[in-house]
């Protein structure tokens, strides 16, 4: 039987569209949308299928990860509406996401043992072709390549994001104070690093104490706050009483406003990403004192990563090579059945949930 089959390599999980592939000779497991979530998503919101899954042809490989990546604009892309730069997951689509894998068999420019990095199936094992990405191509390291995880993570998509949201749009200044939200996450977390290497003195928040004990004693920001304190803009004014040159905006909601009323007149905000909206009716949802942005010469610098790949990913990696002591943890979840838990968990759902970046552990 034909089923959708997701094509593999960078820039498949953003836009590019889903191949159709005929198979034959085996079967892999993946993850699929079963449903579209209604706020926080549930694991039941998942099936997972057995595929077939053709052998390499002539120019192509099978990968099998070992990592996966779960990552909230996930949950954007099970949104009705909106968020029209990323191919809209509905029911029965198979999933896709960052990820690290062997290439087990070529008959390609890959050498088998050689580690794929990449946006590819949530799958056991999936086939990497020819890249129809002009903007980046999938990254090979060799098989020797010590400690590859580093690509799931501070080489990887959330940092680059951290590292467009900082090095090319905030540009942190010495002396500056900036708000750093959801900075015990993946991005947040070295969003906070490249402020400090700047010179500058960064306040951040987290949705529990273990998480803001991390902050304030890990990662030396002057102070850490709760993003669900219902009067979190009295917090931010009592550690930030001269107010915010620059705010990286992840969670939206009451940190969003809050950061906006402390903004310093030319202040910056840039607009990485809303999750604590992620799951409401109104995902998209402005903050209400968004003129006072007008009154203050404020700046607001929406971005998304999709679209800024060639122009700026081979001088993130130069960065990224030269700073040894990055501290980027991963949040590590065991087995490729526990994919949907580890996506759900995200969102808060009452589980332990650790620092940086969350991803799966398949072998
Ligand atoms: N612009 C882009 O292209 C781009 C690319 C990647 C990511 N992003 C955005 O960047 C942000 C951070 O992503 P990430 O990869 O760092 O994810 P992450 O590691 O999961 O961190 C996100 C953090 O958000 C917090 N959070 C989750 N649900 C929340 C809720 N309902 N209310 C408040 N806080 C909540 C959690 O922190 P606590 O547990 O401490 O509450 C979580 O650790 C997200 O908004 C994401 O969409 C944007």
């Amino acid at each position: 039987m034909a089923r959708q089959v997701s094509r593999c390599g960078p820039g498949a999980g953003h836009a590019a569209p889903l191949a159709v592939t005929t198979c034959r000779d085996t079967t892999v497991r993946a993850w699929h949308l079963a449903r579209t979530p209604r706020g926080r998503p549930e694991p039941e919101d998942f099936v997972c299928h057995s595929i077939p899954l053709e052998p390499p042809a002539p120019g192509e490989a099978w990968l099998e990860p070992h990592w996966l990546s779960v990552d909230p604009y996930m949950r954007t892309r099970m949104q009705p509406a909106g968020y029209d730069y990323l191919t809209r997951w509905r029911p029965g689509d198979a999933l896709s996401a960052w990820g690290l894998a062997r290439v087990v068999a070529s008959r390609g420019p890959w050498r088998e043992g050689d580690w794929v990095v990449g946006h590819m199936p949530v799958a056991e094992r999936c086939r990497l072709g020819p890249s129809e990405s002009p903007q980046l191509p999938p990254l090979v390291l060799p098989a020797a390549t010590p400690f590859p995880e580093r690509w799931l993570h501070a080489r990887g998509m959330t940092g680059f994001t951290a590292w467009l949201a900082m090095r090319l749009y905030g540009r942190p200044r010495a002396g500056e104070t900036v708000l750093v939200s959801a900075g015990a996450g993946a991005v947040g977390s070295l969003a906070i690093q490249w402020a400090q290497r700047a010179g500058a003195r960064v306040v951040a928040t987290a949705g529990d104490s273990a998480r803001r004990d991390w902050l304030t004693e890990r990662l030396g920001v002057a102070a850490a706050l709760d993003h669900h304190d219902s009067d979190i803009a009295s917090r931010l004014a009592e550690v930030a009483p001269e107010g915010i040159d620059l705010s990286i905006e992840n969670v939206g909601a009451g940190v969003f406003e809050a950061a906006i009323d402390a903004l310093v007149p030319g202040g910056r905000v840039v607009l990485c990403g809303l999750v604590g909206q992620y799951n409401s009716p109104e995902p998209r949802r402005s903050p209400r004192n968004l003129s006072r942005l007008t009154a203050v010469g404020g700046h607001l610098q929406p971005f998304v990563v999709p679209g800024h790949e060639s122009a700026h990913w081979a001088r993130f990696q130069q960065d990224m090579a030269q700073w040894d002591a990055v501290v980027a943890p991963l949040d590590v979840v065991d087995g490729f059945d526990d994919w949907p838990r580890a996506f759900c968990g995200l969102f808060g759902d009452g589980g332990a949930r650790g620092v940086g970046k969350r991803v799966v552990r398949l072998r």
